[in-house]
Order: C-alpha cells, then sequence, then structure tokens
C-alpha cells in the first residue's frame, strides 16, 4: 500500500532532546527555520490539524518529534532554528542535537528543509544544505505559505531560491498548508526517498 493511504495509522512517538529511539523504519525530518511552517506542513501532509503542534510562540520545541505513519516510515518534526529571542545557549544547543541527529540517524532517508517563499534563504538555510549535500543525505526544499504571494512574485522567488541553492529541476517544490499545494508532489519525492 502506498505510504500515503496510511495516514490514517498515524500515531505520535515522542518527544526526544536525545536518545532517539530505533523505530526501524525510513524516516524523513523535517527542518526550517522557526515559524517557516514545518509543523503545519507535517499535519498537510497527514491529514491531520493537530498532529504536530502549530505553535504561535517560535522557537518552543526544543526537541525532535517523531511520528509514525501506520508501518510505512517516520516523520521527524525537528526544532526551528534562528529565532531572534532565543538566547544563544538554546541556539547551540539546537546546533548539537542536530548535528548528532543527522551524524547518527541510521534510518533517515530524506531531510525535507523548508524555506519561506517569501524571503530570501537565511544563513542557516544555506549552512544546513550544505551540511546535508556534504554528508551525502538526500535533501528536498520546499518553499511553504506560497499561498500569500501573487503567481509572478511566486515564480521569480522560486527561481532565486533554485539559484542560490543550486537545486535541480522541480525545486524548490512550492507549498502551502492552507490550500495544499505541492501535497501530492512532497508525498511523491517521500515515497521514493523511503522504498
Ligand atoms: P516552530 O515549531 O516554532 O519552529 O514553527 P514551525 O516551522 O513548525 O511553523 P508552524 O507550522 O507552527 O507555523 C507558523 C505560522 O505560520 C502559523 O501561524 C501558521 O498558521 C502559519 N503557516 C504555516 N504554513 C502556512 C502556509 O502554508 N500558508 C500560510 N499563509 N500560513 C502558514
Ligand atoms: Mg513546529
Amino acid at each position: 500500500m502506498a505510504m500515503r493511504k496510511q495516514v490514517g495509522a498515524l500515531s505520535f512517538v515522542g518527544s526526544f532532546p536525545r536518545d532517539w529511539p530505533d523505530l526501524d523504519l525510513p524516516e524523513v525530518a523535517f527542518a526550517g527555520r522557526s515559524n517557516v511552517g514545518k509543523s503545519s506542513a507535517l499535519n498537510t501532509l497527514l491529514n491531520s490539524r493537530k498532529a504536530a503542534r502549530v505553535s504561535g510562540r517560535p522557537g518552543r520545541t526544543q526537541a525532535i518529534n517523531l511520528f509514525k505513519v501506520g508501518n510505512a516510515c517516520i516523520f521527524a518534526d525537528l526544532p526551528g532554528y534562528g529565532f531572534a529571542k532565543v538566547p544563544a545557549a538554546v541556539q547551540s544547543h539546537w546546533k548539537t542535537m542536530i548535528e548528532s541527529y543527522l551524524a547518527e540517524r541510521e534510518t533517515l532517508r530524506m531531510v525535507i528543509l523548508l524555506v519561506d517563499a517569501r524571503r530570501k534563504p537565511q544563513e542557516m538555510d544555506g549552512m544546513l544544505h550544505y551540511a546535508l549535500t556534504e554528508s551525502d543525505i538526500p535533501s528536498l526544499v520546499v518553499a511553504t505559505k506560497v499561498d500569500k504571494l501573487k503567481k509572478q512574485q511566486l515564480q521569480r522567488n522560486l527561481r532565486a531560491i533554485a539559484k542560490e541553492f543550486n537545486l535541480p529541476a522541480g525545486q524548490p517544490v512550492p507549498f502551502s498548508s492552507h490550500n495544499g499545494t505541492g501535497r501530492d508532489a512532497v508525498w511523491t519525492h517521500i515515497e521514493t526517498a523511503c522504498r
């Protein structure tokens, strides 16, 4: 059965700052700056309004939240980075946690890097994308909140993001949690990565 058909059997595994449990299923992680729409994207993909908590207060998730999608795969909601009001000690904790997650998580098949379609990619986005490429971890760049842009502006911004990260055709995938744009395309990438 296609993975995306298993979202009905969704369960929350838990929230882990370290010692992530071995779950023996292919895993896809969602990363990006704070407030970019990671949790919303997860909920959109999972057809669930409340699987991942959508935050009004950026920077509050400081652990990795794991979700089990039927018997098909694991989604990992990574804490966001780059929120100015978060103290330096927390930012550095974030970096350490993400570095060890990326280095140690053997079941990790792909990192979905979310960037805001309205903004220029941030320095941390570039660093993370570079780190993924260097470690041979497959990545997919997804541009969120495309519902907030007019068509022409959106096309311009998507081209700028593609250029910035030197992306292959088809990326960034335009995405909106508000109207479902890009949902099928992202699922197709996930299914391919987790086969
Ligand atoms: P942190 O967990 O704090 O890192 O944030 P996050 O990346 O998980 O973002 P979250 O999903 O909590 O969304 C942040 C805000 O952006 C919320 O107010 C969402 O409603 C809004 N938002 C998320 N996705 C979209 C989208 O596709 N379109 C629009 N218009 N708003 C969105
Ligand atoms: Mg979140």
